[in-house]
């Protein structure tokens, strides 16, 4: 068992990890005030206060660190480009480097949109990144920072979706919810991902902790889809109306920050140094669907300060 800390302990990855990570370690979450009565320790503080983080670091002490706090709005890192920087680069930085000096495990997550989309077929960990706009660039800056200061942690490039503590924040819930209320919606069939159930990212996350990896990794699902397509999957699932989906172009949307159109990105470094198959996407719908009748998203909801 070990004690693990995570910033954004709110976030729609910090949560669901704590949630996951508490069956079988000891969690505290770090919070700027959103969470109250969470099943796990929280502690608030200011992430991007340096002798606050080290602080908690000694007194806590924490066996490893996972960052899940960002900026990670593509519109509003265009709108605030200072303040994405911080998040994305500044606090990896500083959290990799804290880690570092007390020699602490440290789990750092980025994107998959690090790529500008332009290539056919998969991208691995060796492709070079060219990231389209504001969020990936701080992003990408964010990685760089973290190896320079920290070889041995681990940078994840995720996409993954999940039930949120405002229920707004996965593409999985917009389906999810419109479908349900009988409204239109647009799907992107230009836009390809590798969507991951975010429980499965969790557990994936701390395997690759438990078998002290380091480097960079793509954890993102195994299957390859169009956001229309993942719309599809997610109607049939939950046995709402695929018909509502509209196809369409994401070029044609009124989202202001650039999209790639491609971030298919390979999971064989992942699942070769993991020695285990990645979970595959039905699987994740299925549990995602589970959680969805056992009352999981109001369970969620109900840790959220009001
Ligand atoms: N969601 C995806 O599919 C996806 C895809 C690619 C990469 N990622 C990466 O995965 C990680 C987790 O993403 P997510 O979707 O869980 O993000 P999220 O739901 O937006 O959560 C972000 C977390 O950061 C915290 N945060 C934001 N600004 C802060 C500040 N100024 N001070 C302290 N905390 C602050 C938030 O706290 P508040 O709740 O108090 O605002 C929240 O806990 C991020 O690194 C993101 O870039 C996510």
């Amino acid at each position: 068992m070990a004690r693990i800390l995570i910033t954004g302990a709110s976030g729609l990855l910090g949560i669901n990890l704590a949630l996951e990570a508490m069956h079988e370690h000891e969690v505290i979450g770090i919070d700027r005030g959103k969470l109250k009565s969470a099943p796990f320790r929280v502690l608030k503080a200011d992430v991007l206060k340096r002798e606050e983080i080290n602080s908690i670091l000694d007194s806590t002490k924490s066996d490893w660190l996972i960052n899940c706090a960002a900026l990670a709005n593509l519109e509003k890192c265009e709108e605030a480009p200072l303040q994405a920087r911080i998040l994305n680069t500044d606090l990896p930085r500083e959290l990799a480097n804290a880690c570092a000096k007390r020699n602490i495990p440290f789990v750092h997550l980025s994107t998959d949109s690090v790529f500008d989309g332009t290539k056919e077929g998969t991208y691995t960990e060796e492709d070079e990144p060219s990231p389209p706009g504001m969020y990936s660039k701080t992003k990408l800056d964010g990685e760089r920072a973290v190896q320079e200061t920290n070889e041995r942690a681990i940078i994840a490039r995720v996409n993954f979706y999940g039930w949120s503590l405002g229920a707004k924040r996965s593409l999985a819930e917009f389906f999810v919810s419109n479908l349900s209320e009988g409204k239109n919606v647009n799907g992107f069939t230009d836009v390809t991902f590798c969507p991951m159930w975010v429980n499965h990212l969790a557990q994936t996350l701390l395997a690759m902790l438990e078998k002290n990896l380091s480097g960079l990794y793509h954890v993102v699902g195994t299957q390859a889809m169009s956001k229309y397509q993942f719309g599809v999957q997610i109607a049939r699932t939950f046995g709402l109306r695929e018909s509502l989906i509209s196809p369409c172009s994401v070029e044609r949307s009124s989202l202001t920050a650039k999209r790639s159109h491609n971030l298919w990105l390979s999971t064989h470094k992942l699942s070769t140094d993991l020695g285990q198959e990645i979970p595959s996407i039905s699987t994740g719908l299925a549990e995602f669907y589970t959680q969805f009748q056992q009352g999981y998203p109001q369970k969620i909801r109900s840790y959220q300060q009001v």
